[in-house]
C-alpha cells in the first residue's frame, strides 16, 4: 500500500466532516470483529458520526488489536464516514503513512510513546491527515504547551488505555475544562475528545465540561438497539450543553 493508493485517497478527500458539533464515535475494540464493516455501518445508519479505531501493539498497551489492513478493508467496504485512529503503539512514525493510505482521516498518538511529537504531529499532517494528542489519565497538560497550535484534536483519556469496558476516571472533567478552556482561549476548532467509559448517565456531565466527540465502546456495541442508545446519548449531550449554557448547534 503507497500513500499514493487510488482507493485511500478517493476515500478521504469524499470525507465530509459531521456538521453536528457533537460527535459520537463508537470504537471498534467492542464490535464483532468477524463482522467488523457490517457493524461499522450499522453503528453509522443509527446516526454514529464517526468510526473511532483503536490500535493495540502489545508494547506500548499490553493488548493486540489491528492495523492499517483493517482500515483499509473498512473503506473498501464502503465506509465513507471519517475514521479516527487511536494509535496506542510505540513507536508511532512507522505506521503513520500505511494509516494515511488506509483512508484515516484522524490520527492520535501518545506522546509518550514517540521520541519526537513535535515530528511526528508534521509527519500526520504531511500525509493529508488531522493529528491528535492522546493524554492518559496521569499524563499532563504540560504536553499542549507547545504543541496545541498545531493539532485538531486532544483526545483526552478517561480509562487507562488498553481495554474496552473500564471504569469512567472522573477527574478527567477537570482537565476537559482546562483544555476547553485553553482551546477557546486560541480561537483555533482543535476538538476536544474523551475516551474510556463513556455510557449514556456520564454524557451529559462530559459535555457540560467541555467535550464535543465521545468515544462509546461497550456502551453502543453492547446495547440491544445502537439507535436508542444513540439517541439518548444526543439528548444528553443537549442537557449538558444547557447545564454549561450553551446553546446546542
Ligand atoms: C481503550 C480504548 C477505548 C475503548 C473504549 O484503550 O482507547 O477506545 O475502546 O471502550 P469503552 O467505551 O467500553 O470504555
Ligand atoms: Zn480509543
Amino acid at each position: 500500500m503507497s500513500p499514493a493508493d487510488p482507493d485511500s485517497t478517493r476515500a478521504r478527500s469524499s470525507q465530509l466532516l459531521p456538521a453536528a458539533r457533537h460527535w459520537i464515535a463508537p470504537s471498534i475494540l467492542s464490535a464483532d470483529f468477524a463482522r467488523l464493516g457490517e457493524q461499522a455501518q450499522a453503528v453509522l445508519d443509527a446516526g454514529a458520526d464517526l468510526i473511532h479505531f483503536d490500535v493495540m501493539d502489545n508494547h506500548y498497551v499490553p493488548n493486540l488489536t489491528v492495523g492499517p489492513v483493517v482500515c483499509q478493508a473498512l473503506r473498501r467496504y464502503g465506509i465513507r464516514a471519517p475514521i479516527d485512529v487511536h494509535l496506542m503503539v510505540r513507536p508511532v512514525d512507522r505506521l503513520v503513512p500505511d494509516f494515511a493510505a488506509a483512508g484515516a482521516s484522524y490520527i492520535s498518538f501518545h506522546p509518550e510513546a514517540s521520541d519526537h511529537v513535535d515530528r511526528t504531529i508534521h509527519l500526520i499532517r504531511e500525509h493529508g491527515c488531522r493529528p491528535g494528542l492522546v493524554l492518559n489519565p496521569a499524563t499532563s497538560l504540560d504536553w499542549l504547551d507547545y504543541t496545541l497550535d498545531q493539532l485538531d484534536l486532544v483526545l483526552l483519556m478517561s480509562v487507562n488505555p488498553g481495554f474496552a469496558g473500564q471504569q469512567f476516571i472522573p477527574s478527567v472533567l477537570g482537565k476537559i475544562r482546562e483544555v476547553h478552556a485553553r482551546i477557546r482561549a486560541s480561537g483555533r476548532e482543535t476538538r476536544v475528545e474523551v475516551d474510556g467509559g463513556i455510557k449514556v448517565d456520564n454524557v451529559a456531565q462530559v459535555v457540560e465540561a467541555g467535550a464535543d466527540t465521545l468515544v462509546a465502546g461497550s456502551a453502543i456495541f453492547g446495547s440491544a438497539d445502537y439507535a436508542a442508545t444513540i439517541r439518548a446519548m444526543r439528548s444528553q449531550i443537549a442537557r449538558g450543553e444547557a447545564t454549561a449554557g450553551r446553546a446546542v448547534r
